[in-house]
């Protein structure tokens, strides 16, 4: 079975799209792939919750824990990477997990490794990135997948959607209009990487 881990820090809308989609297509059969656990740095993140009800293993690596340490980040780093470890995951899904992750942990999982942001990428990397494309004047704004380097919000596209910013948005309004696309996007393209994969 290919697993895939799904890390998150807050409301897990994405994660739960995927977890909808590995069900309503079977990714089970299709693909011999299962969200394996799901996994937040926030033990306060209403996403574990949406993950129980479904079933779904989760776990709590505290980055507030480590705060402490000589080296936080890299002891937070070691000890997420420890407990995605267990599960072997053929894919690392970054869904609105919201630290910025070391080189040694990015080369650890150096093509199984993606993420989702709320813009059309290489624009807007970073966050406030709503307010940010309606300040500019954009008139298209959207998501983007994508690999997971080293630098901040770069890496290979791998998928994006377009929405159009109206005249009347604000960033909320302009942030559930790409939220829904992200929930198309996101699930479709892990199925195509797990597609893709050897068994
Ligand atoms: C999404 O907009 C995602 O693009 C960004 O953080 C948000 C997470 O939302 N990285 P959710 O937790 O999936 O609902």
């Amino acid at each position: 079975m290919k697993n895939v881990v799904i890390l998150i820090s807050g409301g897990g809308s994405n994660m739960a799209a995927i977890v909808r989609a590995a069900q309503r297509d079977d990714w089970a059969g299709r693909y011999q792939a299962q969200v394996a656990a799901v996994i937040s740095n926030k033990p306060e993140a209403p996403g574990l919750v949406l993950a129980q009800e479904q079933g779904l293993t989760t776990a709590v690596v505290n980055h507030q824990a480590f705060a402490h340490e000589t080296d936080p980040r890299a002891a937070f780093d070691a000890a997420l990477m420890a407990a995605v470890d267990q599960y072997q995951p053929s894919l690392v899904v970054l869904a609105g997990f919201m630290r910025i992750l070391t080189p040694g942990f990015v080369a650890h999982y150096a093509g199984r490794l993606i993420n989702i942001h709320p813009s059309l990428l290489p624009a807007f990397t970073g966050l406030h990135t709503h307010q940010r494309a309606i300040d500019a004047g954009c008139q298209f704004a959207g998501a983007t997948v994508h690999r997971v380097t080293a630098e901040l919000d770069h890496g290979e596209i791998l998928a994006q959607a377009v929405v159009p910013v109206l005249p009347t948005d604000t960033a909320g309004l302009l942030a559930a209009r790409v939220m829904t696309q992200e929930h198309l996007i996101f699930p479709r393209v892990i199925a195509q990487l797990l597609a893709s994969m050897p068994g």
